[in-house]
């Protein structure tokens, strides 16, 4: 999601460079040798942008019953949602199918790895076996209660009030950053390494990881943040003193100001869209601007594919802009070495048409919403392949999603080895210098991909007929795919009017 003026009707702006921050503390990283926080270099920081933000029209979501009764829901992943119920704690399937865990304790957070494995955080840490919930061996290594919890791959990432953990195969490290409350949110990318956004008294820093080292990579000041969250576009989200603090998938600061003071957000790293919590209500944004969300209230959390869960009277709903479908099953980017099976769940199942579902724009064969991907067929090709799916309702718009992963022995391509290339031969000529638009970075091109991709498939860049081939055009949506697996980036280019989607502000 990128925020831009658009045409000046929900946003205005004012902007200021960014001041470099050099002293930031990393202290005590058990299991490292230690590192040194990296400096911002003051000439080449981010621009840090200034939004006044007027809200849109007011948005009806749709909703759906989802838990009946009292319940506190947290999030998971798209697969499972655990909830706190009175005496027990249960876990819900994407098909609303609900297992009771056996465990009576508070609720803090839940997540599951890709090897399937469920943590639950709750008075205690617990994994699930089978049916039911144990302790966890992890929490007597981890001094101090776990208050937070988040998974990606086969991560663990854990919180306690002055400090988080990673757990990966059998390794535990321990991450210090002086202050830390303890907050975290493993989101957005620095230089092509994801970033663990650490929370601390002064401020909010972003650490990247060399096997067990950590350094600080970026940084936004100010006060510790009251909420965090990241988004399927590779955008992270702040609340700090009642503003909410956008940082962008290259890097770029947006601080939007509400007329009334933000108190939360919301966001899920398989979704698009950013929901925030105003003094005055919650809002959703979508990329284009912020609407008010009507009729829901008291929200207790998102879920893996976006949707706000909000409770009321009747128990605990969820909703979103319009109805959602999901592909669940496989991780995007996951690579694929045994036959997969693929769940496709879709919000209002009574009024669904038509169910379709394509593996590289191939039709395929899907049974009681159920498909499977076999690697071990000798026709199999090594690479990155895309199942998407397409609902159809009696009435209303149809819903898509997509999910890319990968198959066999296969080299993702890279900025320096095949991008940089493609622009050197093709734009560098042009945007090396002499034109106002500079892309001589992959900063410069994650900022604007889905306009990049667009121009060029429509003939427009490069204007000197000196045409990228399809094979290097290939490699560029492959590229984007990568970059971007919720993959509503790179597709936006294939229903997009060029003029429309790159006129904005023209960067
Ligand atoms: C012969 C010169 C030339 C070449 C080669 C060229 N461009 Fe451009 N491009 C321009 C000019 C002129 C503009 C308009 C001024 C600006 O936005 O900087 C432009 C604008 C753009 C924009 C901005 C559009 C907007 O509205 O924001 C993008 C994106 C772009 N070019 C991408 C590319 C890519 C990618 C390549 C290489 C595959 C490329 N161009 C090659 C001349 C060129």
């Amino acid at each position: 999601m990128e925020h831009t003026s658009n045409d000046g009707l929900w946003y205005h702006h004012e902007m200021r460079l960014r001041v470099p921050v050099q002293c930031v503390l990393l202290t005590l990283v058990v299991g490292c040798t230690g590192s040194d926080p990296t400096e911002t270099d003051p000439d080449s920081g981010p621009v840090d942008e200034r939004v006044h933000v007027t809200p849109g029209p007011a948005l009806t979501p749709f909703s759906e019953p989802f838990i009946a009764g009292g319940a506190t829901a947290f999030a998971a992943d798209a697969h499972t949602l655990v909830a706190r119920v009175p005496g027990d704690l249960v876990a819900v399937g994407p098909d609303g199918a609900a297992i009771q865990l056996g465990v009576d304790a508070d609720l803090y957070g839940a997540g599951r790895t890709s090897d399937g494995s469920l943590f639950v955080a709750a008075d205690d840490l617990y994994v699930q076996h089978a049916a039911t919930l144990v302790a966890s061996p992890l929490a007597e290594a981890i001094p101090g209660a776990v208050r937070s919890l988040s998974t990606r791959g086969t991560d663990v990432w854990l919180g306690t009030d002055d400090a988080i953990y990673r757990y990966r195969v059998d390794d535990l490290v321990r991450v210090a950053v002086d202050g830390a409350t303890g907050q975290f949110v493993v989101a957005g990318r620095h230089a092509g390494r994801p970033l663990v956004w650490v929370a601390a008294a002064d401020g909010v820093f972003g650490l990247v990881a060399d096997e067990d080292q950590f350094s600080v990579a970026e940084s936004v000041f100010g006060e510790p943040p009251d909420s965090l969250a990241g988004d399927g576009d590779g955008n992270v989200w702040f609340v700090m003193d009642g503003e909410l603090v956008q940082r962008g998938p290259s890097g770029g600061i947006t601080t939007f100001v509400f007329p009334a003071p933000v108190n939360e957000v919301v966001a899920t790293p398989s979704a698009s869209g950013v929901w925030v919590g105003t003094e005055s209500g919650w809002l959703l944004g979508d990329g284009s601007g912020f609407r008010p969300v009507l009729g829901v209230d008291h929200v207790v959390g998102g879920d893996g594919i976006g949707r706000l869960l909000f409770a009321d009277a009747t128990g605990v709903s969820r909703a979103s802009d319009g109805r959602r479908i999901e592909l669940v099953g496989v991780d995007a980017g996951q690579s694929l070495v045994e036959p997969t099976t693929l769940h496709v769940y879709t919000s209002d199942p009574q009024h669904l048409s038509t169910l379709t579902v394509t593996l590289d724009g191939v039709s395929q064969v899907v049974t009681e919403g159920a498909f499977t991907v076999d690697p071990t067929d000798p026709d199999a090709v090594a690479g990155l392949h895309t199942v998407e799916a397409t609902a159809a309702f009696a009435s209303g718009d149809p819903v898509t999603a997509s999910v890319g992963f990968t198959l066999g022995n296969w080299t993702p391509p890279d900025w320096d080895t095949d991008i940089q290339p493609i622009y050197a031969d093709h734009c560098a000529i042009c945007h090396g210098g002499a034109t106002e638009t500079q892309l001589g970075t992959e900063a410069d091109w994650l900022e604007r991909m889905s306009c990049l991709l667009e121009m060029i498939d429509a003939g427009a860049m490069p204007p000197n007929g000196d045409d990228v081939a399809p094979t290097e055009f290939a490699t560029l949506q492959t590229w984007c795919k990568v970059q971007f697996p919720s993959g509503s980036t790179c597709s936006d280019f294939e229903t997009l009017d060029a003029t429309a989607l790159c006129g904005r502000g023209g960067q």
